[in-house]
C-alpha cells in the first residue's frame, strides 16, 4: 500500500512542480509596471482617492517660489482670457452639451491630472465642436481655423477633402440599392478581392468598428484552437471591449487574458511552454512606446513619459513571435485598426516583414464611414465545423456590409491601391519633420521633444516638471487642434505639405515659449520625477487616511493689476 502511495506521489509531485514552474514563468513574463499587472492595478485604482488642489497649490505644487507663482497666475489668467475670447460660442456650446453627452463629460474630466482638474477645467474652456474642414485645417463655431493634429482618431489619413469627395460618390454609387441589409451590394465582392490582395490572407468579414473586428478575431482564434487564453501586450489598446481591457475599470473577472511584457524573451518562453494560449494580439503602434500606452496628458504627473521607436528591433521581435506562434499553433493576430494603410499599403505585415494569421482593419478603411474588418487564413475564419454541425461560432451584425460603407470602402481601397506606396518614403518625410521640430525646440532651449512612428507623434518632456499637461492649452491657443489626450498623441494626415508643417512647427515652438515665459517650467530646481511621484503618493495617503481635506477649490484670484500689485 505504502509502495503504491509512493508510486502515485512521484508523478503528482512532478506535475505540481511543472505547474508551479509554468505559473512562475507567467509571473516573470509580466511587465514590472502596474499596467502589466491587471488585478493589482484594478485594486489600487479603487483605493486612489479624489482630491483637488486649492488655488495656491494649483500654482505652487512643484515648490515654486512666490515670484514664479505670481508669474504663473498672471500667465494662467491671460491664457484663460485668450481662450475664452477666441472661441466663446464653441466653448459655450461644449459646456451646454457636456451635461448630456457622456463622452464629453469623460474627455473633459480626463484632460489634466485630477488634482488640477477642477481648477483648470473651470477656467480653461475647451471647444469640442467644429463646423468645417479644409486642407489640413479645421474650423470651430467661432470661425477660428486650427491645424488638425487630432487626425480623427487615425481615420484621417488622406486629408478630409478626400473623404468628403469619397463619401459623396459612395452615396451616389449605393443609392440605387439604398440601405438594404442582408443582400450585398455588388461592390462587396471587389472589396473582398482587394483586402485579400492587400493582406495576403484568404477570407474577409466586415464589422462596424475596430472593436468588433478584434472581438471576432479573438473569438474565432479560441474556437479553432479550443484554447481559452488570449495574450495581449502591456499598454496595448485593442478597442473598448472589456475582453481586451483586463485592467482598471473592468469589473468582470478576466481570467482568459494574459497581459505580458512586449519585446521580452520571458514572454516567448511562456508562449513556448503553455498549452492554453489561443492567440497573441499585436498592436504594431506599440513599437513607438513598448509596454506603455498612449499616455494622455491626464497621466502626466511627472515628466517620465518616454518613447523609443526602433524599427529593426521591433521587426526582430515580431519575427521571434511569429516563430513561436507557428511552433505552438498559436494564432498571431495583427491589430492594424490604427496603423493599417498608415504604414504603407501592406501595413505592419509588409512594414516589419512578418506575416500574421489574422489581421484586423478599421478606421480609414471605411473611406470616411464607420467600419471594422477582419482578414484571416481560411481555416481560422470558418464559423462552423464540418464534422460537428451544431458546434458553431455565431457572429453576425445587423449593419455589417452596409451598402454605403461598402461603396465608401471601395473608393478608399481603389485610391489606396493606386496611390499609397511603400512606407519608406513617407517615413523619410515624417522623420525629417520630427528632426526639424526637435532642432527648433532644442535651439530655443525648450524642454520638449517629439517622437514619431511615421505620422503618429507624441511629445516628451526633458526636465522633471509637474505642469507639462499645461502645454496642451498653449498649443490650442496657438491654433492647433488636439484630441483629448493632448500632447500624448498627434496624428498627422498625409496631405500635410512642408508649408503646413512649418506652420505647425512654429506654433509648437511659440506655444512652448509662452508656457516657459509664464513660469510653468521654473519649479524647484531640485525636482526629480521620483520626487514628484513620491509627493503625489504622500498626498494620496494623507487624503486616504483623513489627514488632508479632499477637495478645496479656490476662486480664480483677481488679476494682479486689480489687486494693485502690478
Ligand atoms: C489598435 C486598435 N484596435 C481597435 C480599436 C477600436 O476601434 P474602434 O474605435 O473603431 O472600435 C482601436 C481604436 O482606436 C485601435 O487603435
Amino acid at each position: 500500500m505504502n509502495l503504491l502511495l509512493a508510486a502515485a506521489a512521484v508523478p503528482l509531485a512532478a506535475w505540481l512542480l511543472y505547474k508551479a514552474r509554468l505559473r512562475l514563468q507567467l509571473s516573470r513574463a509580466k511587465h514590472r509596471s502596474l499596467r502589466g499587472h491587471s488585478r493589482i492595478s484594478r485594486r489600487l485604482a479603487r483605493l486612489v482617492p479624489y482630491y483637488s488642489y486649492d488655488e495656491q497649490q494649483f500654482f505652487a505644487s512643484d515648490g515654486a517660489d512666490d515670484a514664479i507663482v505670481e508669474q504663473r497666475r498672471r500667465g494662467f489668467r491671460e491664457l484663460a482670457e485668450r481662450l475664452a475670447a477666441k472661441a466663446p460660442k464653441s466653448i459655450a456650446t461644449t459646456e451646454q452639451a457636456a451635461g448630456g453627452v457622456s463622452d464629453l463629460k469623460f474627455t473633459g474630466a480626463y484632460r489634466v491630472p485630477f488634482q488640477y482638474r477642477a481648477y483648470a477645467t473651470r477656467h480653461l474652456g475647451s471647444a469640442a465642436f467644429a463646423s468645417e474642414t479644409s486642407g489640413v485645417r479645421i474650423r470651430d463655431l467661432d470661425g477660428n481655423w486650427s491645424y488638425d493634429l487630432s487626425g480623427s482618431y487615425g481615420v484621417n489619413l488622406l486629408g478630409y477633402d478626400f473623404y468628403k469627395r469619397n463619401i459623396t460618390s459612395a452615396v451616389t454609387a449605393a443609392d440605387q440599392l439604398g440601405p438594404v441589409l442582408g443582400p450585398y451590394h455588388p461592390v462587396v465582392a471587389d472589396n473582398v478581392q482587394r483586402l485579400k490582395a492587400i493582406s495576403g490572407l484568404d477570407e474577409v468579414s466586415f464589422h462596424m468598428s475596430g472593436t468588433e473586428a478584434v472581438m471576432q478575431a479573438v473569438r474565432l482564434a479560441r474556437y479553432h484552437t479550443r484554447r481559452s487564453q488570449a495574450v495581449l501586450f502591456c499598454g496595448a489598446y485593442h478597442g473598448w471591449w472589456d475582453g481586451v481591457q483586463p485592467g482598471v475599470g473592468n469589473q468582470r473577472s478576466v481570467g482568459d487574458i494574459y497581459t505580458l511584457a512586449d519585446m521580452s524573451e520571458r514572454t516567448l518562453k511562456v508562449l513556448d511552454s503553455r498549452r492554453d494560449i489561443a492567440c497573441v494580439l499585436v498592436n504594431p503602434l506599440q513599437a513607438l512606446h513598448p509596454n506603455a500606452g498612449a499616455s494622455s496628458d491626464a497621466m502626466l504627473i511627472a515628466s517620465d513619459r518616454s518613447a523609443n521607436f526602433d524599427k529593426d528591433a521591433y521587426a526582430d521581435w515580431l519575427k521571434k513571435l511569429r516563430a513561436v506562434c507557428t511552433k505552438r499553433g498559436i494564432v498571431l493576430i495583427f491589430d492594424e485598426v490604427f496603423v493599417g494603410f498608415r504604414l504603407g499599403l501592406g501595413g505592419a505585415q509588409a512594414y516589419f516583414d512578418v506575416a500574421a494569421d489574422m489581421v484586423t482593419y478599421g478606421k480609414t478603411l471605411g473611406g470616411g464611414l464607420p467600419v471594422g474588418a477582419l482578414t484571416g487564413r481560411r481555416e481560422l475564419m470558418r464559423r462552423y465545423r464540418e464534422d460537428r454541425p451544431t458546434d458553431i461560432c455565431f457572429a453576425r451584425g445587423t449593419f455589417n456590409s452596409h451598402p454605403y460603407v461598402m461603396t465608401a470602402m471601395n473608393g478608399f481601397l481603389e485610391y489606396a491601391m493606386r496611390e499609397i506606396g511603400a512606407a519608406e518614403a513617407e517615413d523619410a518625410v515624417w522623420n525629417a519633420r520630427r528632426e526639424d521640430l526637435n532642432n527648433a525646440l532644442s535651439a530655443a532651449g525648450l524642454p520638449v521633444q517629439a517622437h514619431n512612428m511615421s505620422s503618429v507623434w507624441m511629445l516628451t518632456y526633458t526636465r522633471p516638471g509637474r505642469y507639462n499637461w499645461m502645454l496642451q492649452y498653449y498649443l490650442r491657443a496657438e491654433g492647433l487642434a488636439l484630441s483629448w489626450v493632448g500632447t500624448g498623441r498627434f496624428i498627422f494626415s498625409h496631405n500635410y505639405s512642408d508649408e503646413d508643417f512649418a506652420a505647425v512647427r512654429q506654433r509648437i515652438v511659440d506655444a512652448a515659449e509662452r508656457m516657459r515665459a509664464d513660469g510653468w517650467w521654473n519649479g524647484d530646481p531640485g525636482l526629480s520625477n521620483r520626487g514628484i511621484r513620491r509627493q503625489v503618493l504622500k498626498e494620496m495617503l494623507a487624503v486616504r487616511f483623513g489627514r488632508r481635506p479632499s477637495a478645496i477649490i479656490g476662486p480664480l484670484s483677481p488679476a494682479p493689476e486689480a489687486r494693485g500689485e502690478a
